[in-house]
C-alpha cells in the first residue's frame, strides 16, 4: 500500500493545515473544497502562515514556491481518483462525512485507503458506510496541525491492519508521531483532554479562582503552552460542547457531562476566538 499522492477533503482550518504537511512533506496534494470563495481562503490560510514560517527563517521563499507547487486546489472531487490516500477533514456531522464517503466510493481507486479527521464521530461506522471498510482509518490530527506533533491513528473494527501500517507510515513521513488509539469517543487524547477543560469550567462555576488564575496555575505551575479557559476558546466552545456530549452519550459517565455554563455559553454564541468572545474577549484583535 504505497502512498505517493494526497487527496484531502475540505480546506477549512484542519484541511488547509492537513494539505500543507502533506504538500510539505513532498507528497503531491490535490485539496477539494465545495466552492471557490472556500477553496481561496483555505488556500490564502496556507499561503500566509508559509509566509510567517519565511519571516520566522523556518523555510525559504523557494521552498515555500516549492510546497504551494505541489499543492493541486479544485472544487471537483473527481481530481481524487489518482490519489493513493484521501483524508477527509469536512463538518463534524456523521451524515455529511457518510454522503462524502458514498461519492469517493464512485471516484478513488479501490485500494486506496479512506482517512476520516473526525475528533469525535465512530470510525467504524463511517468505515461501514464505504464499499472497502478494510481500507478505512480514522487518522485525527490536532490544531495548528503544522504545529503539533502527534497525530491518533484509529482502527474501525474492519480495518486491515496493512491499511493502518500504511496510514503510520504516512503520519511519520508528514513529521508526525503516530499513536494507535481505539475507536471509542475521544480517542486518546480527548478523552484525557475534554474531561480536564470541563473541570476547569466547574471550577470556575464554583469560584475556585478567576478564569485568569487558573490559566496562570496550569500555564506557570504545569508547564502547558495554554491555560484551561485559553485552549477552551482556542479549540472552540462549541466544538468542545459537542464532542463532550458525544463522550457523554457513549459512556454515560459524569466526568463527560457538559457543565451548564457551557451550555449557556455555547447557546450565547460566545465560541472562543472564532466569534470573537468565549472566556476572554477577543473583539478588538485581527
Ligand atoms: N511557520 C513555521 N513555524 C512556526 C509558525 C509558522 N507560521 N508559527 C509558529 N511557528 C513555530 C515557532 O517558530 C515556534 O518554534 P520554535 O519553538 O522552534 O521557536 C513554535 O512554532 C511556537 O510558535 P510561537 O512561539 O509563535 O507560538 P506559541 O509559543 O504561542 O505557541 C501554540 C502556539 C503552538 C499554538 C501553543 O500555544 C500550543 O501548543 N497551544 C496548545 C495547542 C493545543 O493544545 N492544541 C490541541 C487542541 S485539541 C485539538 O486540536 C483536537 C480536537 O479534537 C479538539
Amino acid at each position: 500500500m504505497k502512498i505517493e499522492k494526497v487527496g484531502v477533503v475540505g480546506c477549512g482550518l484542519m484541511g488547509s493545515g492537513i494539505a500543507q504537511v502533506a504538500a510539505g512533506a513532498g507528497l503531491p496534494t490535490v485539496v477539494i473544497e465545495v466552492d471557490e470563495r472556500r477553496l481561496e481562503e483555505g488556500v490564502g490560510r496556507i499561503d500566509s502562515f508559509l509566509e510567517k514560517g519565511v519571516e520566522r527563517g523556518k523555510l525559504t521563499p523557494d521552498q515555500k514556491k516549492e510546497i504551494l507547487s505541489r499543492l493541486d486546489p479544485s472544487t471537483r472531487l473527481e481530481k481524487l481518483s489518482d490519489v493513493d490516500v484521501v483524508i477527509e477533514a469536512v463538518l463534524e456531522d456523521l451524515a455529511v462525512k457518510k454522503e462524502l464517503f458514498g461519492k469517493l466510493d464512485a471516484i478513488l481507486k479501490p485500494e486506496a485507503i479512506r482517512c476520516s479527521n473526525t475528533s469525535s464521530l465512530c470510525i467504524t461506522e463511517m468505515a461501514a458506510a464505504t464499499k472497502h471498510p478494510q481500507r478505512f482509518v480514522g487518522l485525527h490530527f490536532f490544531n495548528p496541525v503544522p504545529l503539533m506533533k502527534v497525530v491518533e491513528i484509529i482502527p474501525a473494527l474492519t480495518t486491515d491492519p496493512r491499511a493502518t501500517d500504511a496510514v503510520q507510515g504516512l503520519a511519520r513521513r508528514l513529521g508526525k508521531t503516530p499513536v494507535l488509539a481505539p475507536d471509542r469517543p475521544g480517542f486518546i487524547v480527548n478523552r484525557l483532554l475534554v474531561p480536564y477543560l470541563l473541570d476547569a469550567i466547574r471550577a470556575l462555576e464554583e469560584g475556585v479562582g478567576t478564569r485568569e488564575d487558573i490559566d496562570a496555575g496550569m500555564k506557570l505551575g504545569c508547564g502547558y503552552p495554554m491555560g484551561p479557559f485559553e485552549l477552551l476558546d482556542f479549540v472552540g466552545l462549541d466544538t468542545t460542547y459537542y464532542i463532550a456530549n458525544i463522550m457523554f452519550d457513549e459512556f454515560r459517565e459524569k466526568r463527560f457531562a457538559p457543565p451548564p455554563l457551557l451550555r449557556r455559553m455555547v447557546l450565547a454564541g460566545h465560541l472562543g476566538r472564532k466569534s470573537g468572545r468565549g472566556f476572554y474577549d477577543y473583539s478588538g484583535k485581527a
